[in-house]
């Protein structure tokens, strides 16, 4: 459940950060996202540990070797799978990048039939 509320808060200071910054980058959603993440879970009686961790997923999610976990794991490879196509990757080291960063067999797998 963890991760599914990091997934569903992940990008939540993205308003706040185009509006303060006038940027949705990365480190601005870092810095907007997890006081939020904060409040909203607190609203809806989550306790501090699972607080904390959402909030680390969110203030982090951009920093893909801070992933420490399962939870936030899962949440990088399926952002990864929307945004790849974005990504500037050259076309024959695309295999490579994503075996590396595709740590779950799921994702690699799915990231493989869309990209491959
Ligand atoms: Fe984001």
């Amino acid at each position: 459940r963890r991760t599914e509320v990091a997934v569903l808060l992940h990008d939540i200071g993205i308003l706040v950060a185009e509006k303060k910054y006038g940027s949705r980058a990365g480190k601005f959603q870092h810095i907007e996202g997890p006081p939020l993440v904060r409040e909203i879970t607190k609203q809806a009686g989550e306790e501090p540990g699972f607080i904390d961790r959402v909030a680390f997923i969110v203030g982090n999610h951009h920093n893909f070797s801070k992933a420490d976990g399962t939870d936030f794991q899962i949440l990088i490879e399926a952002d990864m799978l929307v945004n790849l196509k974005n990504e500037k990757i050259i076309k024959n080291k695309l295999a490579e990048f994503i075996d590396n960063f595709f740590k779950t067999k799921k994702g690699r797998e799915i990231a493989r039939q869309i990209y491959l």
